[in-house]
């Protein structure tokens, strides 16, 4: 294809035939759904920006499904128009809506009280599950992981006695300040767009490309940093997966310069049982998962390796008394720990794990075959159940990359297409989980209509 100045191409696709589709789309959405533009329109005067959480606008849609119920790997909107959901709740369903051990345990703690601020015996049940399942940590529940991590890294810096956290770049773990870096020129800056951002964060922050031993090996010359704190894999950005050895690499630069590894499994605990960490032999000095962990009740887990509690006791024993800086007063309640319980004991199976990686081999391979039937120079990127399309020919190195692979209004238009065809996938690039209850048809269907959406492009 010719570039022209007039109509630039993107990713292999002429401009106009992205905007073209778009609006396509966007007609054929609204069409199809007068309830959720009226209840759009009548609540969202009252909402900030229309939504009670900005994200909800994040989809590529004119206005936002407003969705009546969901069940397994459906989803259905006011409209009566159903699913295939892929995207499941960004991972928080990634088990699928609902899964009926979850909606026993719920609905059987629902007349018990729902927070107390003490442990009950369900707790106890879930400590010894939280170690069978990812291994031999001391254990803590929050309530988000985002606090998690706050949590994780607080402990990483009274441990140490140092200030600084290594981040790579692109990362995401929540809200977490300490994490809104980026590098701009070699040198860690504060993320551009922070809402009242006030200080300069790379005043406590250090900023590296993934996988990049030797600018890690740099950073922690310093002295100065407490701790790692990263995913397995980078799948806040277009999906980086790990060089060979660049796992090893962080563990052995870590023990040599006295750092921590927070290991961050909310998103790559879809790798298979036990996390990316147990599938790969990592070896975390803290290890954090949210999201699905308690099957989309909110919910996080942190927990410290024996050597790094021994420390924390230590230093907690010693410190000023006073607030920690750590917890919140809904964490940790009764209805967490059912939901830990039976998501541990009941839904996080080896059976399941092995139909959700099953499935998503099948949904990676149809997509590769797709892309490779319309010649699109694009690729297809897997972890487990977590499948991406990339919107660039080949795979991606490090955060810097995946930004320049990252193609909002093509990828818009792809969602938008994708959903007209009965499969919503995640509204952040292009993120597709497939769930112990998603079906072969439901991939098929996905498969097909990417294949069609690509017809329309190529
Ligand atoms: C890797 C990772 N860590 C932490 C978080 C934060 O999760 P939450 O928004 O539930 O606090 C996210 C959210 O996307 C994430 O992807």
């Amino acid at each position: 294809m010719t570039p022209s100045l007039t109509d630039p191409v993107i990713a292999g696709v002429p401009a106009s035939r992205i905007s073209a589709l778009a609006a396509a789309e966007a007609m054929t959405y609204t069409a199809a759904r007068p309830l959720s533009q009226a209840a759009s329109k009548k609540g969202g005067l009252h909402w900030l920006d229309g939504v009670p959480m900005h994200w909800m606008t994040d989809w590529p849609q004119p206005f936002p499904a407003h969705i009546a119920s969901a069940q397994g790997a459906k989803i259905t909107d006011v409209d009566g128009n159903t699913l295939d959901d892929f995207c499941l709740g960004d991972t928080g369903s990634m088990f699928g809506h609902s899964p009926e051990p979850l909606a026993r345990a719920i609905q059987q703690q629902a007349s018990q009280g729902l927070t107390y601020m003490l442990p009950t015996t369900a707790a106890q049940d879930v400590g010894v599950l939280l170690s069978e399942r990812f291994g031999a940590f001391r254990w803590q529940v929050a309530t988000t992981a985002t606090d998690a991590n706050r949590f994780a890294l607080r402990v990483a810096r009274a441990v140490t006695g140092r200030p600084k956290v290594l981040v790579f770049n692109g990362c995401y773990h929540g809200t977490v300040d300490d994490a809104m870096v980026a590098l701009k020129d070699g040198m860690t800056v504060t993320r551009p767009g922070l809402m009242g951002q006030v200080t300069d964060l790379a005043a406590t922050a250090h900023c590296c490309e993934f996988n990049d031993l030797d600018g890690v090996k740099a950073a922690l010359e310093t002295g100065e940093v407490a701790a790692i704190l990263t995913e397995p894999v980078m799948t806040n950005s277009c999906m980086v997966l790990p060089e060979p050895g660049f796992h090893d690499g962080l563990r052995a630069l870590a023990d040599q310069y006295g750092a921590l590894l927070i290991i961050d499994e909310t998103h790559t605990i879809s790798s298979g049982l036990g996390g990316y960490s147990a599938v790969n032999g990592l070896r975390p000095d803290i290890f954090v998962v949210g999201k699905c962990v308690a099957g989309g009740l909110p919910t996080a887990v942190w927990g410290l390796s024996a050597a790094v509690a021994e420390r924390y006791v230590a230093a907690n024993a010693s410190r000023a008394s006073g607030h920690s800086g750590m917890g919140t007063t809904l964490s940790a309640n009764p209805l967490q720990f059912v939901c830990l319980r039976a998501t541990l004991s009941e839904v996080m199976t080896p059976d399941n794990y092995a139909h959700m990686e099953a499935g998503a081999a099948r949904l990676a391979a149809g997509l590769a075959d797709a892309i490779a039937k319309h010649a699109a120079p694009w690729h297809v990127v897997r972890v487990g159940a977590r499948v991406e399309f990339i919107c660039h020919p080949v795979p991606l190195r490090n955060g810097t990359e995946a930004a320049q692979a990252h193609h909002p209004d093509l990828e818009a238009a792809v969602h938008a297409a994708l959903l007209n065809r009965g499969c919503l996938i995640a509204p952040f690039h292009n993120m597709m989980l497939v769930s112990p209850v998603t079906t072969d048809a439901q991939i098929d269907r996905l498969i097909q209509a990417f294949d069609d959406t690509l017809a329309l492009l190529f």
